[in-house]
């Protein structure tokens, strides 16, 4: 999921100076003691990372950015790549003095690895106290103090129900102008490269008038972006029938027919104009003509659409069971471009050396990118994953050196194609909406266009939260430099 997954074998230009993971901030309530938590991974742990907080927060903590400062200190972790297990394991040895030299400190592994590994975590990493899957974070209070009374823990159930929908997230990953609302949990797809779907379980939506409450709720609040999140949101579907009868309270047409993806989309952007709504993931095998008419309609629909590909080659997708071929994808890619035209933004997700792929087969996925030509990538060379359909069927047989030949090549036409794709941009006037200072310079400004590019302008009287109008002048592959237009 874009911007998003942030272990170290990530190569895009868009996240050349992101960290690879995210921290509380401090938050000073009152409460009794202190949660440090680290998120690694995608936007999904982000997100879960938000509910944690508010789990904990309701039984007596406050977040700390120190972990030294820390009672408890939450890891919520991602198994996608077998780098961004490695990178877990070296954090918690880093804990090691620390919890030497206060053992009441308790550590927890939540999220992906958690759930991946379960009881095994605990007998490997000897310092970890609790682990705990990502439907299991209403148990976290109960497993925490336990653990303070020198028991250890483990609950990995996985829930065909649970969405935390009345949770109220604490805003951990904001820069209080843009969050994240969860949309629905779990993944039923199967692709035979991946993990999540037995990290994660069971695909399930969540009800969308909490969804729709949340967004209203944020734009009170002065938030003026939100981020729809499912590992494939053009599934999410909800029907009254099989959910919650207390919505049965409400209008008779509200609630007899199935609300899906483009319905949701509708009614959260109905929210307000002034506030701007992004989603991401897209299935290619999903993606509705429905989806982008209504993105189409509304102006606060981001004209942007993260649809990953994974290879250009159609035996490879049948290999890695995407349920789509080369065609069906370009076929999805010239209608998005016909309802949406050429300004709207697409990025993908790229595997390298999935097993058996030729050079031939790699080539195709050179050109396919020739052919959509997207704004950014967010690319990765095959790693094996136990335990799903790939590790069981096939043999990861391409040698690593070709598999990171093959990527730089995919990174190196990346680059290409995004320069190229910006230099369009040049001379166009359009709206931004400010997420604060420059990364590099306190006297430059950082907002978003609508298809997700990063434009920097010089830093005058605006501030984070402000929508721009400005005319691009100057162009990198990452990043969109101009001026406002008064
Ligand atoms: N639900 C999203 C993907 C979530 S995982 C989708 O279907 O598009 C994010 C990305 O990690 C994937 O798109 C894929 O490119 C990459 N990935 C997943 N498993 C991987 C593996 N075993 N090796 C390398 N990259 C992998
Ligand atoms: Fe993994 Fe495929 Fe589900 Fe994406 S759609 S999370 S790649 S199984
Ligand atoms: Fe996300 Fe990593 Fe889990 S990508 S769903 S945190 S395996």
């Amino acid at each position: 999921m874009e911007n998003l997954i942030k272990d170290i074998d990530i190569i895009s230009p868009k996240v050349a100076q992101a960290c690879d993971f995210k921290t509380t901030e401090d938050e000073n309530t009152g409460k009794a003691k202190k949660l440090y938590i680290e998120s690694y991974g995608c936007q999904m742990n982000f997100s879960d990372s938000e509910i944690v907080a508010s789990i904990m927060k309701d039984n007596g903590f406050d977040t700390t950015s120190d972990f030294e400062q820390a009672d408890v200190i939450f890891l919520n972790t991602c198994s996608i790549r077998e780098k961004a297990e490695q990178t877990v394991r070296k954090r918690l040895s880093q804990f090691n003095s620390l919890k030497k030299s206060k053992p009441e400190l308790t550590i927890g592994v939540l999220g992906c690895m958690a759930e991946r590994l379960k009881e095994k975590l605990l007998e490997e990493e000897k310092i970890v106290d609790v682990v705990v899957g990502p439907d299991a974070y209403r148990d976290l209070p109960n497993l925490v103090s336990s653990a303070e009374d020198g028991h250890k823990g483990v609950n990995t159930f996985l829930s065909r129900e649970e969405t935390y929908a009345d949770i109220a997230p604490v805003r951990l990953n904001s820069n209080g102008v843009s969050a994240f609302i969860s949309i629905m949990r779990g993944c039923d797809n199967m692709c035979s490269f991946c993990v999540v779907p037995f990290t994660r379980g069971r695909e399930r939506s969540r009800d969308p008038y909490s969804i729709v409450q949340e967004a209203q709720d944020l734009f009170e609040k002065g938030y003026k972006e939100v981020t729809l999140l499912g590992q494939n949101v053009d599934s999410y579907k909800w029907s009254p029938e099989e959910n919650n009868k207390a919505r049965l309270n409400k209008k008779e047409e509200e609630v007899s027919a199935v609300i899906n993806f483009a319905h949701l989309l509708e009614m959260v952007a109905k929210v307000s104009p002034k506030l701007r709504v992004r989603f991401s993931t897209s299935h290619p095998k999903d993606i509705t003509d429905e989806v982008l008419h209504t993105m189409k309609r509304y102006d606060n629909i981001c004209k942007y659409i993260h649809l990953p590909v994974q290879s250009g080659n159609s035996r490879v997708l049948e290999l890695m069971n995407r349920t789509y071929d080369r065609e069906w994808y370009l076929e999805r890619v010239s209608k998005i471009r016909e309802i949406l035209g050429d300004e709207c933004g697409i990025s993908s997700d790229m595997i390298a050396g999935f097993c058996t792929e030729t050079e031939a087969e790699h080539q195709d996925t050179l050109t396919l990118m020739d052919i959509v030509k997207y704004d950014f990538s967010y690319m990765f060379f095959y790693s094996e994953r136990p335990g799903t359909l790939a590790a069981k069927k096939f043999e990861d047989d391409i040698p690593l050196e070709t598999k990171k030949r093959r990527l730089a090549e995919i990174i190196d036409k990346q680059n290409a194609i995004s320069l190229e794709r910006n230099k369009l941009d040049l001379g166009k006037i359009q709206e931004i909406l400010i997420e604060g200072t420059s990364k590099r310079s306190e006297l430059q400004l950082r907002g978003r266009n609508s298809a997700n590019k990063v434009v920097i302008i010089p830093n005058n009287q605006y501030q984070k939260g402000d929508y721009v109008k400005v005319k691009i002048t100057e162009c990198s592959p990452a990043t969109l430099f101009g001026e406002v237009i008064s």
